[in-house]
Parts: structure tokens; sequence; C-alpha cells
């Protein structure tokens, strides 16, 4: 049994927990009857041939480390079928097969988000026996509850607003803290209730600039001179939401705020009337140790992809739902976003306890 592994699209933590898990798991399964190789950067290295045997050390020790042993790369869904000069003409798709091919591999383990999903899609359509495991700090991978990374990006995007909540109410400063996650709002939404946040703008609920300032002069006038919010990275106000991609990003182009954050500082604190100052912890969210939970949940999730490979299933991601580890094909996951369903529970709960959304 051949079986290959990459990691792709942006790291979060819990990447080397999973392979860990694949890789422990498939030897203990397999015994000497596997040979588990390592793909370098993502699809780069399967489209490149860079491509090396693994041996059980290398799985020993990762458990807890950051980032992700074999690196990672993003390689766009839209450039997999391009013919490509360097290739003569063939496309990523054709090298990727090729080197699969090549190397006679048995299985291909893929952990990464939404873009690498759909090329594990395309590549399991061509033949491909692919296990795949779901990877990203911003769950918003269709088919699975949830994704490693996520929970230790929630912790530390918690503590972020934990601190500046200490130095806002010193100062009685309003702060923006802008949390990442794409275009979806799982992470500044779990973030937020936790940090008990004033205000949480999410993409999913548009909102209404003067409505938050209303909030916000409302604390104020209580007494509450400091506020802290939560700002998804891909929020937007309630005009922007009837755009289209493309008229929204010329319109963004147009504007000479570095993000969301700094433009809402600019909108409010004149109105307001309060200094406000903006912190966006980006690529902090992303990096260190993974945290116990998602060490659990990438090493079940791992454990589950080498019975997969054990059974011969093949097409699908290793998904939690309810709480139960299941297999999901990869066609149902391929291209879809899950976002935060604007009435869900969560938003409802923070609505009675106070929490704004400026919709
Ligand atoms: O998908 C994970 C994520 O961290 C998003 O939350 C964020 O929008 C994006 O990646 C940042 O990408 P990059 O690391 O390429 O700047």
């Amino acid at each position: 049994m051949k079986v290959a592994m990459l990691t792709s699209g942006g790291d979060c933590q819990g990447l080397n927990s999973a392979l860990r898990g694949v890789g422990k798991s498939l030897y203990k399964i397999f015994g000497k009857d596997v040979d588990i190789y390592g793909i370098r950067d993502g699809y780069r290295g399967l489209i490149y041939g860079d491509i090396r045997k693994m041996d059980p050390s290398n799985f020993s020790g990762i458990l807890t480390l950051g980032g992700t042993i074999l690196g990672t790369s993003r390689q766009p869904f839209k450039t997999m079928c391009l013919p490509m000069p360097e290739f003569s003409g063939k496309t990523k798709l054709d090298m990727m097969l090729e080197n699969y091919r090549k190397y006679k591999f048995d299985c291909l383990v893929i952990l990464g988000g939404n873009g690498t999903h759909k090329t594990a899609n395309l590549l399991a359509q061509h033949g491909v026996n692919v296990v795949s495991l779901p990877k990203t700090i911003d769950n918003d991978l269709w088919g699975t509850d949830m994704t490693f990374g996520f929970q230790s990006a929630v912790d530390i995007a918690t503590h972020v607003i934990d601190c500046i909540h200490t130095t806002a109410t010193s100062h009685g400063r309003v702060f923006i803290v802008e949390v990442m996650g794409h275009k979806v709002g799982w992470l500044t939404l779990y973030a937020g209730i936790s940090g008990g946040a004033d205000v949480i703008l999410i993409p999913e609920l548009p909102y209404d600039v003067d409505k938050v300032c209303k909030v916000l002069k409302k604390r104020k006038m209580q007494g509450k001179p400091f506020s802290i919010l939560a700002v998804a990275e891909g929020a937007l106000s309630k005009e922007e939401a009837k755009l289209g991609k493309k008229a929204l990003a010329a319109a963004r182009a147009q504007e000479s705020y570095p993000s969301i954050a700094y433009r809402l500082a600019e909108e409010l604190e004149p109105y307001v009337g309060t200094e406000t100052r903006v912190c966006v912890p980006g690529h902090f969210q992303r990096g260190g140790p993974p945290c116990p939970y998602d060490r659990m949940l990438a090493t079940m999730l791992g454990a589950a992809a080498a019975r997969l490979i054990r059974e011969k299933h093949f097409g699908c991601m290793c998904a939690m739902i309810d709480n139960q580890i299941v297999p999901v094909p990869l066609e149902e996951v391929a291209g879809k976003l899950k976002k935060v369903p604007p009435n869900c529970e969560t938003v409802q709960m923070a609505r009675e306890i106070g929490m704004t959304f400026g919709d």
C-alpha cells in the first residue's frame, strides 16, 4: 500500500496532529506493508513531483507543533485546467495525475479547506483515490460541523479581545478587533461571544453603521465609555451587501483603508465622540500550537482516514457531524461554503444577552 499525503491552502493549528493521526494509524494497520510519502507544499509538490518517502520517525513529536511539516501553498482551482507553457501545454491537473501514476500511489490523503476540496474532487473525478480531512480556522467547509484549526483560532481571537477589554476600559476607548474568517463570520461570532464584545459584525448579517453608532452612544450615556467591536474581516455594510462581487471589489479598491476595521473607526469616531482604535491580530490567529480540542479532533479524523483507506472507501472527506466522525462524499463538499445561518441559535442567543449585530 502506497499512501501520499499533502496539506494545502492556508495553514492552521492541528495539521501536524492530523498527519500524525493518519501516519501512526496506517503503520499500525498495515505494518511494513505501507509506504507513506509526503508531498511538499500542497498541490505544488504533486504538480512538480516534489515528493519524499516518510518514515515513522516523521510522525513523532509533532502532535503539538503548529504549521505543517509538509509545507503548504495556495493553488487556485481556476488554474488547474489551464495549459501551462512550462509543461508544453499540459495542465496542472495532467501533471498531478502523471505524478500520482508514476509513483503508483494507491491513495492520496488531502488536508485542506474550501479551495483545496474543489481540486480534491476534481482529482477524484479523474480516478485518484482521495480521502480528505477538513482543516481551516474559518470553519466554513460544507459537510462538517467542525474543522480543526477553528477552536484554536477562537482561543487566540478571544484572548485578544480579553486583553483589549482591559486597556479599553482603562482609557474609555472604543476598540475594533478585526477577526479573520474570509467570507464567513464563524470565528468572529464565537470569539465575539466568548470575549463579551458589545457589537459583532459578520458578513452574513450586513450592518447599518448608524445602528452601530447608536449602540455605542447609548452605552456612553449609560456611563460605559468603552466598547468592544468584534468585526469579521469580511463584514459588509447593508449597501455593500447589495453589490455583486466585482462591484464590491471596485468600491473597496477606491477606498484607502487597509481593511474594514479602519473604515469603521473613521466612520464611528466623530459620531460617537470617543477615541476609537483598531486591533488586527491577523495571522496570529493561525499560528502556534493547536488547543487540546483541535489535537483531539485532528487525531480522530486522522485515524478515521486510515480506517477508510483500509476499507478502500475513497472519494470522501472525514467529517464531524453531530459529534460522530463520518465520511461525506467529496462532490457534496466541493464548491460550497458553510455560512453562519442568520437566525441560528448562536446568533439568537447573542441577541438575547444584549449583543448587537448592527443589522
Ligand atoms: O482561510 C484561512 C484564512 O486565514 C482566512 O481567514 C483569511 O482570509 C485568509 O486565510 C488569509 O490568507 P493568506 O494567509 O493567504 O493571507
